[in-house]
């Protein structure tokens, strides 16, 4: 079968062996996963093929198991699953366990579901390519937010060798909860000390929906930050948020969300059609050419 892609790119060809994966959320009409997985299956003109499942909660266990029984190689979860597919799968990687949470499932050849998170990955990965040979373990981290993302940002940290994260929250009891999973290098800080946890900083990151389209805004002066110091957001609706502007017009150096989004569904993709992609200028073009998300 010949499919034509709707944004006019190369014809993809899907045989009968074709692998297949897909994304599990409820709803998944907003993901930009398929055209993610679609754009590197084409680019290394792969035989497989990456679907949006929409699945509701309450047919997530059903789903999930139904997954090695249609010859799924795996797929990815995202919004609302995330946390509860940690107690559907068979195996979590170790990282998956301290995150709660699970956003790549991979089919082993038993028919197992192998759960892990990359989210972690994806944030690392994002620094490191746009700043080569950049290392956590360079000074303090301070992140804004102890929601989902920042668990995984968090654990992709400590493993990485930062020796102390700052961790702002409006509800300061959710940022020491995660401490008390994580360690004694993260220091819960109330939010109102956001300002002053800036100086000396070598890293900031804002994993809170503040400054997403519709939120309301993130309130921060980054230019109490060292110059040297890499400034991140989650955010990517707008993909140039007001903090990223900031941090740039400073001249530090700023990464956005779109780029953790596209290295985190690296390693799935390795994972079910064998090929380790790479996040490219031609890849984000194509995403931000269609229709972000609002
Ligand atoms: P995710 O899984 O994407 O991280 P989440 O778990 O809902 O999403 O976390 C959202 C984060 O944004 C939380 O840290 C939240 O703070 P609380 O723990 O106090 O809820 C933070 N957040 C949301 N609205 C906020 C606001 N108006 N001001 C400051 N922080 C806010």
């Amino acid at each position: 079968m010949t499919a034509r892609p709707a944004d006019g790119g190369e014809p993809h060809c899907i045989s009968g062996q074709a692998g297949v994966a897909g994304v599990i959320g409820w709803p998944v009409g907003h993901s930009l996963s398929p055209r993610l997985h679609g754009f590197w299956l084409r680019q290394y003109r792969l035989d497989g093929a990456y679907v949006p499942l929409p699945v509701c909660p309450e047919d997530l266990h059903d789903a999930l198991a139904a997954l090695p029984k249609l010859g799924f190689r795996g797929v990815n979860v995202t919004v609302p699953h995330k946390v509860r597919t940690l107690a559907l799968v068979q195996r979590a990687t170790s990282a998956a366990r301290l995150i709660g949470a699970v956003n790549t499932i991979v089919v082993d050849p038993q028919g197992l579901l192998i759960g892990s998170n990359t989210d972690g990955f994806g944030f690392i990965e994002n620094i490191r390519n746009a700043l080569p040979g950049w290392s956590a373990g360079s000074g303090p981290a301070a992140v804004l937010g102890a929601g989902g993302a920042a668990r995984a940002i968090v654990f992709a940290l400590i493993e990485a060798g930062a020796p102390e994260v700052r961790l702002l929250n409006r509800t300061v009891e959710h940022a020491e909860a995660l401490a008390t999973d994580f360690g004694d290098s993260v220091r819960p800080l109330p939010w109102k000390e956001r300002q002053n946890a800036l100086p000396g900083a070598a890293l900031l990151v804002n994993t809170t929906i503040l400054g997403m389209h519709g939120q309301p805004p993130l309130d921060i002066d980054v230019s109490a930050l060292p110059r040297s110091a890499v400034v991140a957001d989650i955010v990517y609706a707008p993909l140039e948020t007001a903090l990223i502007a900031q941090a740039r017009a400073l001249g530090n150096t700023a990464v956005d969300g779109l780029g953790m989004l596209l290295h985190q569904a690296r390693p799935g993709f390795a994972a079910w059609f064998g090929h380790m992609p790479i996040v490219s200028p031609e890849l984000r073009e194509h995403l931000l050419s269609c229709a972000m998300p609002a």
